[in-house]
């Protein structure tokens, strides 16, 4: 297997300043890739600004002889996430992949989520993405070639308490990259996800109750960083001619999710009433035979 490279390619990724998205700017830079650190160096809720780890993920990758600017605006809102590609281009004349990372975290019962802080969820997850990879799309149009990989969580894809904002973000997330994938096909741009885990801030601030205990401490510490950023450069690479895939990875395990309807039970008649359901749950969701569409049309041809 040739080494995965990126010299030449010029990487967008979000929520670069800290945690996973740091270990991604390093990462995509040590393949050779120019690194745009975009950050706005939020607290874990969302609120405030400070440019720090932007500029400091930035200077230590051109310290390390690495090639790396920093953003610091908030790619929530269309100013910002333009801001973040116009930078890209202007240093270094090009994009080729961006990774939609950025993002916040907020937990409560449901019946208490704060509707502000609901509407923040998916402004700095979902909205954070758009904002960035609406305007790169274009770019990477004209260019024939694009790479973008968001990142969706298994808290909100399987579920999780407590976490009601979060998990419809990076459900929303997944609708996003196949709109993306499907558009981008015939212009060369793949759009894939990850499904990450690791003990950052935000995965420490989720699990403060386990680090009570030693096995706790040892679990969080096993979620390392350095066995997800491997996973986000090749699908950032031109050597994942893939689209749609979404990769679960924590622990040294890489897998993929499989998103999926079943064979169903058909009515002969045509017509289908409650009781038919009831009758035939089962065989309705008999996971046999899986089918994994690619689009909505994939699913319809399924019965024609
Ligand atoms: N850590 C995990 O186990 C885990 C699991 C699943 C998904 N994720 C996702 O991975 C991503 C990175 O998480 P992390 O654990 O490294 O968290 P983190 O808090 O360490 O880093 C998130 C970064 O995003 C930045 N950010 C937030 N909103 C922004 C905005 N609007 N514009 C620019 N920057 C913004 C913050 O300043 C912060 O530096 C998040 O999207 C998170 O939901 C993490």
């Amino acid at each position: 297997m040739n080494r995965i490279d990126l010299a030449g390619r010029v990487v967008l990724v979000t929520g670069g300043g800290r945690g996973l998205g740091e270990a991604y700017c390093r990462e995509l830079a040590h393949r050779g890739a120019a690194v745009v650190v975009h950050d706005n160096g939020s607290g874990i809720g969302g609120r405030g600004h400070d440019p720090a780890p932007a500029q400091d993920v930035a200077a230590a990758i051109v310290d390390d002889g690495g090639r790396a600017v920093a953003c610091v605006s908030d790619s929530s809102t269309d100013a910002g996430g333009r801001e973040a590609i116009m930078l890209a281009l202007r240093e270094y004349g090009r994009l080729d992949a961006v990774v939609a990372n950025a993002g916040i975290i907020h937990d409560d019962s449901f019946e208490d989520w704060p509707t502000d802080r609901f509407e923040a969820l998916l402004r700095h997850h979902l909205m954070a993405a758009f904002h960035v990879v609406r305007p790169a799309f274009a770019v990477m149009k004209d260019t024939g070639y694009g790479r973008i990989v968001f990142v969706s969580s298994a808290a909100g894809v399987f579920g999780q308490p407590r976490l009601a904002g979060y998990a419809a973000a990076k459900t929303g997330m997944l609708g996003l990259m196949n709109v993306v994938a499907l558009e981008g096909a015939e212009f060369g741009i793949t759009a894939n996800a990850i499904m990450p885990m690791a003990a950052t801030r935000m995965a420490r601030a989720l699990m403060a109750d386990a680090a009570d205990t030693a096995d706790g401490r040892e679990f969080l510490d096993s979620l390392r960083v350095d066995q997800v950023a491997p996973v986000v450069a090749y699908l950032a690479s031109e050597s994942c001619s893939r689209t749609q895939l979404v990769l679960s990875a924590f622990r040294g395990r890489v897998a993929a999710l499989q998103i999926g309807v079943t064979r169903g039970w058909i009515s002969e008649t045509g017509m289908v009433s409650a009781e038919d359901v009831a009758s035939h749950l089962d065989e309705i969701t008999d996971t046999h035979d899986l089918l994994v569409p690619g689009s909505i049309f994939d699913e319809m041809a399924s019965l024609s």
